[in-house]
């Protein structure tokens, strides 16, 4: 199937990087949320980065112009969900929103157009039955910064068609990303997993006084070569996020391993997420030394 217009729906980091990765590459994307204020920050933000690539060189000044002139950002989804192709859903990670969500761009979009979820929680078989066409959901899930980060994760569920996921396939080669396929789903799927596993250690570690947050993070960093330690990820990912996603993995499970852990819960409390809010792990702020 030929894909030409993609909606996003959802302005936050995610949404809005994943987005200008579409229009980069010639394809019309409209960006749809529910508050004018995300859709402006996101115009700001996306601004800023393409500004800088302008400058290093990386593209040209007329490539960053024609890709904002390839993306609408408005808050009207009915009209936006008329012309969608294919629609990459990067709302907030609450089951309950993704399924109406889901039900109400199942009644908007052309028959042919694959409905996909961003989701890093929620695999396709929890959302796939709110809408008339199962065979069309799947996970197409993109990793952060989703402008720099090759690998997309394709998942299909029990109900996902061939043809889906050929679609999705096709689409994350030509936006330039690298397609890793699920044949089956798991909640997490394998990225996440392998990610949570180092997580949960480095806070095993952290809690029980073995090492501190700067320690773990460099041996990661200069023992196993990874590009950031896991603290400094969370930091950029937001700590939030994970907290979101530990606490759905709960209630699903009802298994207390599973719960997010002391110390990250005592975070997200104080209302420090990371560099979002200037603090998290590290200290952001001018006067902070991260
Ligand atoms: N958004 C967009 N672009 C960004 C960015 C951001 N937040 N942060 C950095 N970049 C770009 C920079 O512009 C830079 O490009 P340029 O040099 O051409 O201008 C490039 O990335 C490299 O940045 P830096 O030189 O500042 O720093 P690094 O070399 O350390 O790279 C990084 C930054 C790409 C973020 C790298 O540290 C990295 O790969 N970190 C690990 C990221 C990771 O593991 N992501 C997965 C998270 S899990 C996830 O997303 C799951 C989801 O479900 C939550």
């Amino acid at each position: 199937m030929e894909i030409t217009r993609i909606l996003v729906v959802g302005s936050g980091a995610m949404g809005s990087q994943i987005a200008m990765v579409c229009a980069l590459t010639g394809l019309e994307v409209s960006v749809q949320d529910l508050a004018e204020a995300s859709l402006e920050k996101a115009q700001t933000e996306l601004r800023s980065r393409m500004d800088r690539s302008v400058a290093k060189g990386r593209i040209g000044a007329d490539e960053r112009d024609l890709a904002f002139a390839r993306i609408t950002f408005g808050t009207d989804l009915p009209a936006a969900a008329k012309g969608a192709d294919f629609v990459i859903e990067a709302a907030v990670e609450k089951l309950e929103v993704k399924r109406e969500l889901f039900a109400e761009l199942d009644r908007l979009t052309p028959e042919h157009t694959i409905l996909a979820t961003n989701s890093s929680s929620f695999v396709p078989s929890k959302i796939a039955d709110a809408t008339s066409r199962p065979d069309r959901v799947v996970n197409m899930h993109f990793f952060n910064p989703a402008l720099v980060m090759r690998c997309v994760e394709v998942v299909r569920g029990p109900q996902t068609s061939d043809a889906t996921v050929a679609t999705t396939v096709e689409l994350a080669e030509r936006i330039g990303k690298l397609p890793v396929v699920l044949d089956k789903e798991i909640p997490g799927f394998v990225a996440n997993r392998l990610l949570n596993a180092v997580r949960d250690e480095a806070i095993r570690l952290l809690e029980g006084g073995y090492a501190s947050v700067e320690a773990i993070d460099t041996a990661a960093r200069t023992a196993l070569g990874h590009p950031m330690g896991p603290f400094e990820l969370m930091d950029l990912t937001g700590i939030d996020i994970g907290y979101h996603t530990k606490q759905a993995r709960y209630d699903e499970t009802g298994d207390p391993a599973d719960l997010p852990s002391r110390s990250v819960t005592e975070k997200v409390e104080r209302g420090e997420l990371g560099r979002k809010t200037g603090t998290g792990w590290y200290d952001y702020t001018e006067q902070g030394d991260h």
